[in-house]
């Protein structure tokens, strides 16, 4: 058991129910390195859970191996992996201690005398700030403390990685940016790899050194989160990651006096030199041009076209305005207050640089 130097491979990973009726996954490669954080995220139903129970060995996968340092474990037992699994919800024993629940799985699963056993449950509750509840019942802690002891639970195996499935997701928004942090901080402290799924596009970006988004049974895109953000794959991509989402806008391609453009139903939008190469044998056919909020502009006068403003919505240090123009909902980000109260039309330029081609289907062009 020495927790460090594994390295984790899933490879071409199917799982189906219902005799094949149901494919909750298919084809899944991931390779989670030593020590590295990474975040399997995607809308319900995509599959995250069925994946990282595939890894643990609650489910048999219908193809595919999960190696570890090069070995088939494919076919062992849960209990045989040395992956620790945290669920969605909080399973603790209600009628036993917090230091017992937290000693649980090394009385059930390892032969470790007694000192070793306290010694190791000590300096876990240590870390995870428990030590003064070490012999309460869990209805006496708060969610938190509560999701504290199942993480105490699973670190107390010193496991070979984590497999957390939305561990947090039952405590409010402050908690749950606390319990980030500090599962962040104890990730680095350890330095075992961790596998956490949640279905927040911002947990994901906040917790994640390498993510993976899942849409309906398949892996979409793995990367950085300034990968993912910067240079979605395609363009369930690029609208799943950040908030508020992309503006798509149905394009085509024409020839103009100034050279390629796009043009849609409201503005006429230059190609850039990059772009150029990529579209401009395809004259008069239709693409998606997308665009993150932030690179649209508002002005005052001139830009690229004009908008109605809707609504114009706080975020904190920015704001996040909705616009329309000529039927189609746009959104812009703004400094705070940048956009005066009452405003209710204003003009937008375009960041040409920053922005993505998709095609209809979606695949990226550029
Ligand atoms: N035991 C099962 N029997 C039948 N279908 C299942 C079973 N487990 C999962 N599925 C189906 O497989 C698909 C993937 O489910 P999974 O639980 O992996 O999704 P998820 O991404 O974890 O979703 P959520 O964010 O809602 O937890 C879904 O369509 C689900 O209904
Ligand atoms: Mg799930």
């Amino acid at each position: 058991m020495d927790g460090t130097g594994d390295h984790i491979r899933i490879q071409g990973i199917r799982k189906t129910f219902d005799n094949g009726d149901i494919v909750a996954c298919d084809d899944v490669n991931i390779d989670i390195d030593e020590g590295e954080f990474v975040i399997l995220v995607g809308p319900s139903g995509c599959g995250k859970t069925t994946t990282l129970r595939c890894i643990a060995g609650l489910e048999e996968p219908d193809e595919g191996q999960i190696l570890v340092d090069g070995d088939d474990i494919t076919g062992l037992q849960s209990k045989d992996r040395n992956l620790a699994f945290v669920f969605q919800s909080i399973a603790l024993f209600p009628h036993m201690s917090v230091r017992k629940n937290i000693r649980f799985g090394l009385d059930m699963n390892t032969d470790l005398d007694g000192d070793e056993k306290n010694q190791r449950v000590e300096k876990v509750a240590q870390t995870l700030g428990l030590a003064e509840m070490l012999d309460r019942k869990p209805s006496a802690l708060s969610g938190g403390q509560q999701q504290r002891v199942s993480l105490g639970r699973a670190m107390v195996m010193e496991p070979k990685a984590f497999l957390l499935d939305e561990p947090f997701s039952a405590l409010d928004a402050n908690l749950r940016d606390e319990m980030r942090v500090e599962v962040k901080k104890i990730q680095r402290d350890l330095n075992t790899a961790m596998v956490f799924v949640t279905h927040d596009q911002e947990e994901a970006m906040t917790l994640g050194d390498k993510i993976v988004v899942m849409n309906d049974g398949h892996v979409q895109q793995i990367g950085t989160p300034y990968d993912i953000y910067n240079d979605p794959k395609n363009r369930f991509v690029a609208d799943f990651i950040g908030s508020p989402s992309p503006n798509l806008l149905e394009c085509t391609v024409e020839q103009t006096a100034d050279g390629i453009a796009f043009v849609s139903e409201f503005c006429t939008i230059p190609a850039t030199e990059r772009q150029v190469e990529h579209v401009e044998h395809r004259v008069g056919e239709t693409v998606i041009y997308g665009l993150r909020p932030e690179y649209l502009d508002i002005k005052d006068s001139d830009g690229a076209f004009a908008a109605d403003l809707d609504v114009v919505e706080p975020l904190g240090d920015r704001d996040a305005v909705h616009l329309s123009a000529n039927g189609t909902s746009l959104s812009a980000v703004t400094p705070q207050g940048e956009v005066a109260r009452g405003t209710d039309s204003v003009h937008v330029d375009i960041q040409t640089e920053e922005s993505w081609l998709f095609e209809r289907d979606g695949t990226r062009i550029v």
